[in-house]
Parts: C-alpha cells; structure tokens; sequence
C-alpha cells in the first residue's frame, strides 16, 4: 500500500497559494515546534478547546502516521500556527466483493480570518491531485457539513443510522443466542475495539481500517478525555469463547430520575449472534430509560428485536464521503450481483473521472472496464458526484434518476440497482 508521506505537496496547490503570498509545506512531524502548531491549529479549526502538552504528545503519534500540510504566512519561521491544515493516509476501503486502497482526508481547517478566499479548494484539489499521481483510485473522508465537498466531487455514499431506543417499551422478541456477555476494564476494551473492527471492517462496504489513537479514545484512554471514567465496556464470546464483539458505552443520569441513559459510543460485531447479545445487554439494561447508538448500518436489524418498534427512532444521514479518482480500478475493483454490460458516461469538471466506460461484469459478479470513444453513445449519464455515490453500494441508482442526478431508462436503472446494491448495507462505523 502506498504511504502517503512519500508522495511531495501538489506543485499546482503550493503555485496557487503562493500566488497569494502563501506557502504549502509538508509538517515536520519530528519537530515539537512544527508538530505542536499544526495540532494547535488544527483543534482551533475544529471550535475544540486549546490541547494541553498531554494532549499534543498523545496526538503526536498519529499525526506522525500521515501525510501532514499546513498553509503558512510565506516566511513564517517554524513554530507559527498554520493558516490552514490538512492531512491524508492510504488505507483500505472495503467494497462489495474486495478492497480498494483509499486515500483518507482528515484535519481540513481554514484559520476564521482567511476563510472564503479559495485555501480550502486548493488544499482539496491538492489532495486529490496527490492521491491521483499515487495510484490511488479513491478517495474519502467524514464532514463537518454536508454541503462543503460535492463541488470536489465527493458524494454522501455510505449513509448510516443516528439508533434512538426506548427501552421502558421496546420489550425483547429477539432470539436467545449461545455465549456470553462479560465487562472488560478500559485497557483491554482499547484491544478489542480494534481487533474486533479489523475483521468487522471486512464485512461491510464501506468501512475503512481504525488505528490506535480511534481505540484509545473509544475507550475513554486518551489524554484529557472529557470523560473517561465514565466508558464501560462489555464483549461478547461465542460458545467457544472465542471474542465476537465488542461495546463501549457510557451511563448518563437523567436529572432527578434515578434513571439513566446508555449511549453507545462504539459497537463492533462480526457474527450475526454477537450483534443480537449486545443489543440486548443494552436495551435490557436495569435502570435505563433510553439507548442511544451512533453510525449503525441502515439495514440494523435491531427493529426486529423488540416487541415495540415504535419504541425505535432512526435517522439516517450522511456520513462516509467518496470520490472516484480512477472508474477502471474502482468500478474493477469489486463484485457485482448481477450482470451488467453498459456504456456510462461521466462528467467530471476536474478531469480524473471524466469519460465514457463500458462496465461488463459477468455471471460471478466478476468486472471489467475500459475506456471508449467519448462520442459513444451511453446507456448512463451521470456526473462523479452520481458515480462516487453509487460506487460502495449503498445508494439507489433508480433514487438518483428520480432525483435527475443520473439519466438512464427506468430499467437500465433498476439494472444498476441489482448489480450494485451491496448484500447488506454499507456501513463506516468511525469518524475521521
Ligand atoms: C470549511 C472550510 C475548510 C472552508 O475553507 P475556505 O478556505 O473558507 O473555503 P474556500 O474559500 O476554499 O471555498 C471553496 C468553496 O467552498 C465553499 N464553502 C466553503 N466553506 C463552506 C461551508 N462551510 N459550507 C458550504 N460551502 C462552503 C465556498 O463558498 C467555495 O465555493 P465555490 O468554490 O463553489 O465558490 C473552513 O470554513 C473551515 O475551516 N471550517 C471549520 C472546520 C471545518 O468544518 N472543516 C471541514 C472539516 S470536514
């Protein structure tokens, strides 16, 4: 897999920006001087409290893994806070039938008296221009707002469920299940967290690698986390005690009740049973009145577990952000389940999509594509917003024509749908 770190500051970025009397430079994450600017700013950025030094060494680890930019005043001397951030990582993106190497956005932050004035386009731009020359076909990323990265071409392609229970009238109708539930003590939880999520981020398209610093934090050990003391742990073992899944969650009293409520902060499971155990530990929990759970898959089948599923609320939303850089290796790149030969054509304003493609997969979902002649004509138009949104499986081609995102015949966009729906939902179960 590709590192990141190796592949230099986009020359097109680093002439615009110095256009503006401004410097593009790689961080130097060995320097305390470098390294603690980029994360002071970078918390700024993000509206979060200045960190402390325990915080800034804490993070220091991470920030070493990845390709870290800041925008500076030209000649600031090292030291000075950043202007701008950004930082990416090559990791794993799973897709229906495989994987593809992603190129992963983080710590995208304009300082509040520079906004508005093109740095964050060039630093996306930048971004994806990098990924492109690296070989990476895809990129990908979490967003404060959902209206900041079509205009790149990013599309809201794994959407995920905000999970509300009611747990004085969900009742329980789901099946018993072999094994057990027990507590861990934080140290290992920050353990199974991440061996857990290894293997779940294979199971659904959608999700990406995790990394010590995602764990530690899930597990209430990071540097001044805000509440540390308060995250619990439970796993679940199967009959042959063989570790399946895993929760973090945290107790809130409700003012003057007696009662409290349990939010998950994070549950990974790999078997369908594991899922079932944890559900329950939850919304069984004595002196609960409300369960709540962050970035669940839209198809969770904790409906089907309760005797009352209004005692349910799901709101889905927006969460995991793709951009397709490279349609042979991405729309290659994975599995289908149905047959498909079709011409698409995609407008893409930055360039790296932008084409006509014939895609044929075959009877085992198997896929090949090549590019054709632009003048072709096409079975599907769509631009790379359409096409980034379709690619992991998780949204309907047939949504996107009645949204006039995609023009096809209704039953070439039914075709897309049954080949590249995912079985099960796509899911990203972390922020980044
Ligand atoms: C979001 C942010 C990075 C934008 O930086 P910026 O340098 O002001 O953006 P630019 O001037 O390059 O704007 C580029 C385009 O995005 C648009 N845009 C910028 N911020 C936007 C926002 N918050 N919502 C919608 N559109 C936005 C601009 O209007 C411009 O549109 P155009 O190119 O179509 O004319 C900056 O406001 C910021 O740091 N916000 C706080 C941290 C944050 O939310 N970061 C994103 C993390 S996922």
């Amino acid at each position: 897999m590709t590192d990141a770190r190796s592949i230099p500051v986009d020359p097109a970025s680093a002439e615009r920006l110095a256009g503006q009397s401004l410097t593009y430079r790689f961080i130097d994450t060995a320097s305390d001087a470098d390294a603690e600017a980029f994360l002071r700013a970078d918390a700024r950025g993000f509206l979060d409290s200045d960190p402390t030094a325990e915080q800034v060494t804490d993070q220091r680890s991470m920030l070493a893994d990845r390709r870290n930019i800041g925008v500076f005043e030209a000649d600031a001397p090292v030291g000075t806070w950043p202007i701008a951030t950004v930082n990416s990582w090559v990791t794993p993106l799973t897709v229906p039938g495989g994987e593809l190497d992603m190129w992963a956005i983080s710590s995208v932050t304009v300082s509040g008296t520079h906004r508005r004035r093109g740095i964050a386009r060039a630093l996306l731009e930048g971004e994806l221009r990098a990924a492109a020359s690296a070989g990476v076909p895809i990129a990908g990323l979490t967003a404060s707002e959902a209206t900041i990265y079509s205009r790149y071409g990013f599309a809201p392609s794994i959407p995920v469920a905000r999970v509300k229970i009611d747990a004085r009238r969900a009742g329980w109708v789901g099946p018993d299940v072999a094994g057990r539930v027990e507590y861990i003590d934080r140290e290992v939880l920050k353990d199974n967290l991440g061996t857990v999520h290894e293997v779940a981020r294979t199971l659904r398209s959608g999700q990406i690698a995790g990394w010590p610093g995602r764990w530690a934090r899930a597990a209430g050990l990071s540097a001044g986390h805000p509440n540390a003391t308060a995250i619990r742990g439970v796993r679940y073992r199967d009959a042959s005690g063989a570790v399946r899944g895993v929760m973090a969650y945290r107790l809130t009293e409700i003012p003057g009740a007696f009662r409290c409520q349990l939010e998950i902060q994070h549950l990974s499971t790999v078997t369908p049973d594991a899922l079932i155990a944890l559900w329950r530990f939850a919304v069984q929990h004595d002196l609960v009145d409300t369960v709540t759970a962050g970035l669940r898959p839209v198809d969770d089948p904790i409906t089907w577990l309760v005797a009352d599923q209004r005692a349910i609320e799901l709101t889905v939303h927006d969460h995991g952000w793709l951009r397709v850089l490279d349609v042979p290796a991405v729309l290659g790149g994975r599995t289908y389940r149905a047959p498909l030969d079709l011409v698409l054509r995609v407008d893409d304003p930055l360039g790296f999509a932008h084409g006509a493609w014939r895609l044929t997969a075959d009877a085992d979902g198997r896929a090949s594509v090549s590019a054709v002649d632009d003048g072709a004509s096409a079975d599907v138009s769509l631009d790379i917003v359409a096409l980034s949104a379709l690619c992991a499986g998780g949204v309907s081609a047939v949504q996107l024509r009645a949204s006039g995102r995609l023009e096809a015949t209704a039953v070439v966009a039914a075709s897309l749908d049954d080949a590249f729906r995912s079985v099960e939902a796509p899911q990203l179960a972390i922020w980044y």
